[in-house]
């Protein structure tokens, strides 16, 4: 064969890797509106940035009549490319090929990749579409799963690992996105269970559909596992290069600045009464955020789960932040078990990349009632105390109202090494609301009182001193545990000063194994 003849080969072979499962398949997979594992990867990259790694792989199995029945490339699309410029590894499963099953080979191409992104330091994206363990393969496939997870766990917190879930994942196979820091679901016709329908009605007599047990809507709202639902794959893979622009490429890096365009003193009047007057009535948080951060950019991770929390990254001064703020619209911004835990998992998330913490309190305290005590909620809610006692990032907090009882000092409170400590002057510091500490302090007086007139008025007397005398700043300021009670309208500029400021900061954990995080 002449070197042109060889050429010639490696084009068609190249061409025939390409077509995966082969023209019909790709069809069936565009019928369902999915794009196929290589259109996927070139929306997601920079133009023309993907280098493909390990085309001619196939599989080895001889089982079934797997023998001749082989795929260039063998169900899953592997290789490096950049986002923004920036390096980044990724793997894409091809539903064109046996249902984008998972083989010995396959995992080996996805350990592959991310072995080297440790290496390297970069990030790895996972594009999940897959009829799980490829059947034919037996215990290799099951073994080629255990090979990735282990490598998902190395890579935790020294490289951004992020899942997009594009169709079906299921049984083992969902252990490896829910190893990965961020899942994005297609609400179209992605879902992910343990157990699928069919066995769940075997033996539970539980009959339930797909989208039901394992649906976009049910991990981004109920279960909490996916972190994003995107209303189409575009809109996913947007999600993966815009989460990108506020992490750095590893743990040893800082997070990326970017030119700012929005004036750091920019003032908010508006902020000057965002509070209600009424101590219980609701707002939204996120109008605060909007107004401080740049150029309005926020992007809420969580959304749909939790909502009495609110996480997601912004920026300040082209600094990425992540931020954490409780939400007076839901549940009166109280923390309970799943707004804790979607919190300390989002304030480890930023500490171990590196990236600095802003929270926003506005807390009444933990959620009362057996469903919590019996749920749990002294752990859960030590996972987020933990988590912000733990984070060595830089830490700026600011009450804007409520800041109440052991919640005050879970959400990064001075002694929780909070860095910068601010306070609106609407803040209420305390150990509790004036109705409670009045029944408790007031109670054997109260008792005394039979006309009920008399007891309201007597109450209402009780709870005017208490919140004259508590439901300040002042107090706190005054013992140093708030730095300094700020207006409003400047949040914005204190905050980007304090950010610059503590920006070198050096704080670390004495050496040990690991925490042992109440999980
Ligand atoms: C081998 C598979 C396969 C699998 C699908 N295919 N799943 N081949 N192993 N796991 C093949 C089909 O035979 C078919 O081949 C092609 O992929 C497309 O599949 P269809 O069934 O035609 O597609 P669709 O109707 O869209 O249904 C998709 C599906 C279904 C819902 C994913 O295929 C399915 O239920 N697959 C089995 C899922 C499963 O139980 N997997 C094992 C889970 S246990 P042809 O040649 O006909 O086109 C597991 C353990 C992991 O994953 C443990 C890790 C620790």
């Amino acid at each position: 064969m002449s070197s042109q003849d060889k050429v010639k080969e490696l084009i068609k072979l190249r061409e025939t890797a390409r077509l995966g499962g082969g023209l019909d398949k790709i069809a069936k997979q565009h019928e369902q509106g999915k794009y196929t594992a290589r259109e996927r990867i070139e929306k997601l990259l920079d133009e023309g940035s993907f280098e493909e790694y390990d085309m001619f792989v196939t599989h080895r199995c001889t089982d079934f009549g797997l023998g001749d029945k082989k795929f260039l490339g063998d169900g899953v699309v592997t290789g490096r490319g950049t986002i923004d410029g920036r390096i980044v590894y990724v793997f894409s499963q091809d539903f064109t090929v046996f249902g984008g099953s998972l083989s010995e080979t396959f995992a080996q191409k996805i350990c592959k990749i991310m072995d080297q992104a440790l290496k390297v330091g970069a990030p790895v994206i996972g594009i999940n579409d897959s009829g799980g363990a490829r059947i034919q393969e037996g215990v290799n496939s099951l073994a080629g799963y255990a090979e990735i997870f282990q490598r998902n766990i190395m890579a935790s917190g020294v490289i951004p690992q992020i899942s997009a879930i594009f169709g079906p994942c299921a049984g083992g196979a969902v252990y490896s996105p829910a190893l990965t820091d961020v899942i994005i679901m297609n609400e179209q016709n992605s879902y992910m269970f343990v157990t699928g329908p069919k066995v769940t009605k075997a033996v539970t007599g539980e009959d339930i559909s797909v989208a039901d047990l394992g649906g976009a809507d049910v991990h981004t709202g109920k279960s909490g596992v996916a972190h994003f639902k995107a209303e189409s794959e575009d809109e996913g893979l947007m999600l993966i290069r815009k989460l990108l622009e506020y992490l750095p490429q590893n743990n040893l890096e800082e997070p990326p600045v970017t030119v700012n365009t929005d004036p750091i003193e920019r003032k908010a009047d508006e902020l000057n009464e965002i509070i209600p007057d009424k101590s219980n009535k609701p707002y939204d948080v996120k109008d605060i955020i909007y107004r401080v951060v740049d150029n309005e950019e926020f992007l809420e991770m969580h959304r749909h789960y939790a909502k009495n929390i609110v996480v997601g990254f912004a920026k300040f001064n082209g600094m990425p932040v992540g931020i954490v703020a409780n939400q007076p619209m839901f549940l009166a911004g109280v923390l309970d078990i799943e707004a804790s835990r979607k919190a300390a998992r989002f304030v480890r998330f930023c500490d171990c990349f590196n990236v600095p913490i802003v929270t926003f309190v506005d807390v009444p305290g933990f959620l009362p009632g057996s469903a919590q005590e019996h749920g749990g909620i002294i752990s859960n809610g030590a996972k987020l105390l933990f988590a912000y006692g733990e984070a060595t990032v830089p830490k700026i907090t600011v009450t804007l109202r409520k800041s109440y009882g052991g919640a005050h000092d879970v959400m990064s409170s001075k002694q929780l090494r909070g860095d910068v400590n601010y306070a609106w002057p609407t803040a209420e510091i305390a150990v509790m609301g004036a109705k409670g500490a009045i029944e408790i302090l007031e109670g054997r007086a109260m008792s005394q009182i039979n006309d009920p007139k008399e007891l309201a008025e007597f109450m209402a007397l009780k709870e005017r001193e208490y919140i004259d005398k508590f439901a300040n700043p002042y107090v706190a300021a005054r013992f140093g545990y708030i730095d300094d009670v700020i207006e409003p309208r400047n949040t914005r500029f204190r905050v980007i000063r304090a950010l610059q400021t503590i920006a070198t900061k050096k704080d670390s954990n004495p050496p040990r194994k690991h925490s042992n995080l109440p999980l």
